[in-house]
């Protein structure tokens, strides 16, 4: 039995996101709204309200770090999606440590096992509310022993693990 409902509660009903860090400059956001684009080449978008401090650096900066934490980063990532680049320096406030990038110029987080370096080409602008910046990837960065399905999701402000393999093809 199904039943109607509204536009916003239906949008909480989507399957959680994965949460990535992404740095501009030296600042860092908390991105759930991040997906890749294009396989080759390799482009990601990463949507970032107006609002947020990081916008302003995106306008400004040619490039930014995907950088994607592991579950036991959680609490440094809530950091990072509350408070703003504009009074506190994430870094200094999550103890986190920059890591110097092959080719752009943000830097990127030591503690993340898979770091990307993205070159930024384009800004897609809806009517609504956030602004989907792409960035092509130039170079990647990842732990030998990484398992990306232990990666974070985020979504109505539950953190979670991503999922159990259900089946390989
Ligand atoms: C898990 C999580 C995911 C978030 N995802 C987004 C997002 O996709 N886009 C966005 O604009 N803000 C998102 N936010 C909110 C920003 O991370 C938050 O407003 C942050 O403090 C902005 O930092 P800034 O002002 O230094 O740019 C998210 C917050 C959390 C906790």
């Amino acid at each position: 039995m199904k039943k109607e409902i509204g536009l916003k509660e239906g949008r909480l009903e989507f399957p959680a996101f994965p949460v990535v860090l992404v740095t501009v400059g030296e600042n860092i956001i908390a991105i759930g709204l991040v997906h890749v684009l294009s396989f080759t080449p390799l482009k990601i978008g990463i949507g970032v309200h107006p609002r947020r401090y990081s916008h302003k650096l995106l306008e400004e900066i040619k490039d930014f770090g995907v950088n994607i934490p592991k579950k036991e980063l959680v609490e440094k990532v809530n950091i990072c999606g509350t408070v703003s680049g504009r009074d506190v320096d994430k870094f200094k406030e999550t103890g986190l440590t920059k890591m110097k990038p092959k080719i752009i110029k943000s830097v990127l987080i030591e503690e993340c096992p898979v770091n990307l370096e993205c070159n930024k080409v384009e800004k897609l602008s809806f009517e609504s509310s956030h602004d989907w910046f792409v960035g092509e990837v130039v170079a990647v960065h990842k732990e030998e022993d990484y398992d990306r399905e232990k990666a974070l999701s985020y979504w109505n402000k539950e953190y979670r693990v991503m999922g159990d393999l259900v089946m390989k093809r």
